[in-house]
């Protein structure tokens, strides 16, 4: 594992460069297997990257997207990453990609999770292009500290994981640790300089101490270079 830090003045640069990179990468992958896939989170960060991203002149009908993480929430609510995608990514050329949804009519991500695992076949792994979050308690995707499904969906040969957070709201699905890691080029996204302290600690932490941070297991992992994008 190493890490790569990619720093901006503005959200705007960060935003702008961090898309350019994406497009440049989906095109490549285009170029070189016919499809490219793109996973990503949801959260409070990345739209404004989703909206510079949304116009970039790739073939986007070659583009499969689908989520890093969502939470068990209808695909219209509030909290849903998958309609924080559709308005904010899932417009203007990037209209014509394929999305796969994260959700079903299941009553638990628990009791849905075999239905996603399915439907998530049509994207061959590796994985292309993934792009990380990382909340202010180091979880990353939805693999969360503490949360008793954590160990399984850290070594899980499945594509994707239900997990309950101890603090966060809503049940969630997530790409397990195996999925995530395998990824062709796996990205860090994040602002501000409580998450870039919090990013150093759990990298330089000890093992036993890291363990805490899941952030830290998924990147000790990661078989590229993780590349971190960030603005204070
Ligand atoms: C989610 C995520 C999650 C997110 C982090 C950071 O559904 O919550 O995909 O892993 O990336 O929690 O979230 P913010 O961008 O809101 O800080």
């Amino acid at each position: 594992m190493s890490l790569q830090w990619h720093e901006f003045a503005s959200k705007d640069e960060l935003d702008l460069n961090l898309a350019h990179y994406i497009a440049a990468q989906l095109q490549q992958a285009i170029a070189e297997r016919g499809t490219a896939s793109l996973a990503v989170s949801g959260g409070r960060t990345p739209a404004g990257m989703f909206k510079a991203l949304r116009t970039s002149n790739i073939e986007w009908s070659k583009v499969n997207i689908t989520l890093v993480d969502e939470r068990w929430v209808p695909n219209d609510h509030a909290d849903s990453n998958e309609r924080l995608t559709r308005e904010n990514l899932l417009q203007d050329g990037a209209a014509a990609a394929n999305f796969i949804s994260m959700v079903n009519d299941a009553a638990t991500p628990h009791a849905g999770l075999a239905g996603i695992e399915a439907r998530l076949s049509v994207i061959k792994t590796p994985i292309d292009i993934l792009i990380l979050g990382m909340g202010d308690d180091g979880h990353t995707a939805s693999l969360f500290p503490n949360a008793a499904e954590l160990e399984d969906a850290c070594v899980s040969t499945q594509l994707v994981a239900a997990v309950t957070p101890p603090v966060a709201p809503h049940q969630r699905i997530t790409l397990t640790l195996p999925t995530i890691v395998q990824a062709r080029n796996v990205l860090v996204h994040i602002t501000g300089t409580g998450k870039k302290e919090l990013l150093n600690t759990a990298m330089q932490e000890q093992k036993a101490i890291t363990e805490l941070y899941p952030i830290r297991r998924v990147l000790d992992q990661v078989k590229s270079t993780a590349q971190v994008y960030w603005t204070a």
